[in-house]
């Protein structure tokens, strides 16, 4: 059977996520791997037209990557009945006028997290999508991840019997520019530019959370910018504006208490850059980016309280790894493959634009409980994406 293509307008394909994890290792390698495979046994193969403000690196990029397509029109390229799905990694204050456009076009919109800035945007941009009767998603890749594709396996088994707590641990240190390099893209820590920790990292929670155990019902949280001045791509001062961490708290449907911290002011002392620990009345997990550790209720130590003896166990030495039990690949591309076959043959696609929505509204809430300094529940603040 010979394969389709099919044609994506991929903008902000310059930038950190739109070109290492969603141009190369996503639609290219799939590509490289004859396309996407259809529940016919058919392939679709992915055309990318790269989209973006400066002709100089799309043609750059285009040429490394043998790439046809580029263009800084955007119009252009929704205008082409070739393409089909618009996808969208641009800086998050961006992306509300890009995807409109892209959905008025009537294309399948497939965009990075935060889907807007604010709930209202982020909403509206769910209903516009499902009024126009496109086909929508939002990336949640953390889904995808091994670690917590275990952890996730944890939870189906009932491995943790009542699960009463999970505990996040998120970030490193992302250098402040001045005399190494810093990172991550200035942007981030600036407000005034869509960025912040909250609106960043939030939105990852929420899916995260509710996936795995349960509606968040409050959440109360506090931002902070530990630094208020970095140094920019151009080698430029400029104030932080933004949150560089949060602390936050999520009350979850069932009683499950969720904290997480996250940071870009921490160093490292952990075994990955994310990890989270949840406590059961039948045991207990540690799952981080790729790895899962486990300590069954039998197998729990009885540590006793002595501060003038040195620790009576060797604590850490004290889980077992949890097996792989299969092959993990990619989650962007994992996902982008389950959106190609939502396009293309009505294949389930739970991520939608109102869960991206949901996700905004999360970080909102943080936002919103740190500046007033209480708790929100979240029914207390506008409407429930089940409405959309
Ligand atoms: N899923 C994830 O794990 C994850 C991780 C990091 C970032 N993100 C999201 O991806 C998006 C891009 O983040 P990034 O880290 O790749 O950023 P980046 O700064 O590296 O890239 C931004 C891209 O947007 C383009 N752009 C369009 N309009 C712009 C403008 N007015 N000013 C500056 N750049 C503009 C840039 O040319 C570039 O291609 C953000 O919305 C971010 O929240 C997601």
């Amino acid at each position: 059977m010979s394969a389709r293509t099919v044609g994506v307008v991929m903008n902000g394909v310059t930038g950190r996520m739109g070109y290492r994890q969603h141009l190369v290792r996503s639609v290219l390698a799939i590509n490289a791997e004859g396309g996407v495979t259809l529940s016919d046994g058919g392939r679709a193969l992915l055309k990318p037209v790269l989209v973006g403000r400066s002709e100089l690196k799309l043609r750059e990029l285009a040429k490394q990557h043998e790439i046809a397509d580029w263009t800084t029109d955007l119009s252009a390229a929704l205008a082409d009945p070739s393409n089909p799905i618009y996808f969208d990694a641009q800086v998050t204050h961006a992306r509300v006028a890009s995807v409109t456009k892209a959905i008025e076009a009537g294309k399948h919109v497939y965009i990075e997290k935060p889907t807007a800035e604010t709930v209202e945007d982020a909403v509206s941009l769910a209903k516009a999508a499902k009024s126009a009767g496109v086909k929508n998603g939002v990336v949640q890749d953390k889904l995808f991840l091994p670690g917590l594709l275990k952890l996730k396996r944890l939870v189906d088994g009932g491995f943790f019997g009542r699960i009463l707590s999970v505990r996040g641990e998120f970030g490193y240190w992302v250098f402040e520019g001045d005399w190494q390099e810093a990172q991550r893209p200035s942007w981030n820590y600036r407000a005034e530019d869509g960025g912040g920790i909250i609106l960043d990292m939030f939105p990852h929670w929420a899916y995260v959370l509710e996936t795995l155990f349960g509606r968040i019902e409050a959440v109360t949280a506090k931002a902070v910018t530990h630094i208020p001045e970095r140094v920019d791509e151009t080698g430029g001062t400029y104030a932080a504006t933004a949150d560089d961490a949060a602390y936050g708290l999520f009350e979850l449907a069932g009683g499950v208490i969720a904290q997480i911290n996250s940071s870009w002011c921490v160093r490292v002392n952990r075994d990955e850059l994310v990890e989270f620990q949840v406590d059961g009345t039948e045991g207990s997990a540690v799952a981080g980016l790729r790895n899962c550790r486990v300590q069954h209720r039998s197998a729990t130590p009885k540590p006793v309280w002595n501060p003038d003896l040195p620790a009576s166990e060797p604590f850490r030495r004290q889980w077992q790894e949890v097996p792989d039990n299969g092959e993990f690949h990619n989650g962007f591309k994992t996902q982008w493959e389950l959106f190609v076959r939502h396009v293309l043959e009505d294949a389930p696609f739970p991520y939608d634009l109102a869960a991206g929505a949901r996700g905004v509204r999360i970080a909102e809430a943080g936002l919103l409980s740190s500046a007033e300094g209480r708790r929100i529940e979240m029914s207390s603040i506008g409407t429930e994406e089940g409405e959309l």
